[in-house]
């Protein structure tokens, strides 16, 4: 039997420290108090917590100043943040600082124990000594940033650097990007680095499935819910009860539906069609996309309520004309993968990284495997490639067009995002919901200066 938990409770307001404590003790679950982050600190010092509640506004030291001071003295058990409702920013930043997960107000209590209970599980798991609990700690193979993701450049290790804090908490991460480049094996590498790795990993396209059938596929139905619903059925957030679901295509969600994820998002339960039974569900869910959410939903074609719930933590996977850098560890990797002997020839090096890759990874890899069936053993040939690597044809016209497209949208949004934020790249970056080195990037690349310099 584990010790009695024991955690730390940070509010400037003594009837709300009490209220949770009194919660926590019905729980069996220890509290100490502090009324700032100063006091808070010092507790800290005293004695090592299970987990940690903060409030973010505070007298003398607020919730991000107590974080950023208890990092640099070193490990920083489970942080849940408690946030004002609609402060997703600051949910945004505090995810940074390393905050496991955040809590906002108003929020009921059931919603409280849970959340402390699950950041106390998680943290004992992530401490115990070898053998006590097994914690999953996927290893790397070769070339590999994260469990299944090739690569080596900067952009990718830092999305690496995210995901792998992101993993261990249970807020949802949104997944952008340009077809092909590996949102899927992102989502997978999410759950495989959390500690729900080893419960149920559930895919939903919702881009493939019509308006009514994906409702069902998501929340079940009961017996007799509309025709052909000759049975009862289970949904698929049933099926991830206790792992993680992803949502791929998820702009492709209709309003109707978008209102039901929504509720599910905020009360963690959810009702089959034709039902009126309230099921309670623990799923973490990982969402991606190729269009440009934040637009939609500036639009009005996407709920910008919905948005924010599903944009705590943003993962934004360049495209690969962005990377070259990680084309010869990728032509490796697939060689590897289709078994193939033989060394790739230079002619056929410069083609592939002087293609700009509109399809992304996926283009990559099924060129490769056109041109080693077409010389299963003898020498890699430049002529096997595709005819729009190969340069000069009509197909690489029309996909440059594409890929101008892209990039005019691109500029655009990086554009209006520095502007919006005085031209201060890291919150510029924020917003863009990438890396400041990727934006640095970029704005090298799009020749992007402050107006006047
Ligand atoms: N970094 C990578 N390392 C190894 N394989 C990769 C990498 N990125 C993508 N792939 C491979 O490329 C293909 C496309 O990846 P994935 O399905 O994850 O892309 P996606 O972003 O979900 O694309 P779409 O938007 O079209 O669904 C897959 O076969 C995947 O295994
Ligand atoms: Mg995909």
């Amino acid at each position: 039997m584990a010790d009695r938990p024991h955690i730390l409770v940070v509010d400037d307001k003594e009837s709300m420290r009490d209220m949770l404590s009194l919660a926590m003790a019905a729980r069996k679950i220890d509290v100490t108090q502090a009324g700032d982050g100063l006091a808070a600190l010092d507790a800290c010092k005293r004695r090592r917590f299970d987990a940690i509640v903060s409030d973010l506004k505070m007298p003398r030291l607020d919730g991000m100043g107590f974080l950023k001071e208890l990092r640099k003295a070193g490990d920083v058990p489970p942080f849940i943040f408690i946030t004002a409702h609609g402060s997703v920013k600051d949910a945004v930043t505090a995810m940074g600082l390393g905050a496991s997960d955040f809590i906002e107000k108003p929020f009921d209590l059931t919603e409280f124990e849970f959340k402390v209970e699950r950041a106390i599980e998680e943290g004992r798991a992530s401490r115990a000594k070898p053998g006590e609990v097994e914690v999953k700690q996927p290893e790397l193979k070769s070339g590999e940033v994260l469990p299944g993701l090739i690569g080596n450049s900067p952009q990718l290790i830092e999305i690496a650097d995210i995901v792998k804090r992101a993993a261990r908490s249970t807020v949802p991460v949104l997944i952008l990007g340009e077809s092909g480049t590996g949102k899927e094996l992102v989502a997978r590498a999410v759950h495989a680095l959390s500690p729900r790795a080893d419960k149920p990993f559930v895919a939903v396209n919702a881009g493939a499935l019509a308006a009514g059938v994906l409702e069902s596929e998501l929340f079940g139905h009961e017996k007799g819910a509309f025709t052909g619903a000759d049975s009862q059925r289970k949904g698929r957030f049933e099926m991830a009860n206790g792992g993680t679901l992803f949502l791929d295509e998820l702009a492709e969600i209709p309003a109707s539906t978008q209102v039901k994820l929504l509720r599910v998002l905020q009360d963690k339960h959810i009702e089959r069609v034709g039902g009126s039974e309230s099921i309670k569900v623990d799923v973490r869910l990982v969402c991606a996309t190729n269009k440009d959410l934040r637009t939609l939903s500036k639009a009005g074609a996407f709920r910008e309520d919905l948005y924010y719930r599903v944009n705590v933590v943003t993962v934004q996977l360049p495209s690969l004309r962005e990377r070259p850098e990680d084309i010869p560890v990728l032509v490796q990797h697939f060689l590897k993968k289709e078994n193939a002997k033989q060394t790739v020839p230079e002619a056929v090096q410069a083609l592939l990284k002087g293609y700009q890759w509109p399809g992304n990874v996926r283009e990559l890899e099924n060129a490769l495997r056109r041109m080693i069936a077409l010389a299963p053993s003898g020498e890699l040939r430049a002529q096997d490639l595709p005819a729009e690597v190969q340069g000069g044809g009509g197909a690489s016209a029309a996909a440059s067009g594409l890929t101008g497209d892209l990039e005019r949208i691109e500029k655009n949004a990086i554009l209006a995002a520095m502007n919006e934020s005085g031209w201060n790249q890291s919150r510029a970056a924020r917003v863009l919901g990438v890396g400041r080195t990727a934006l640095q990037y970029k704005m090298k690349k799009y020749g992007i200066q402050k107006p006047g310099t």
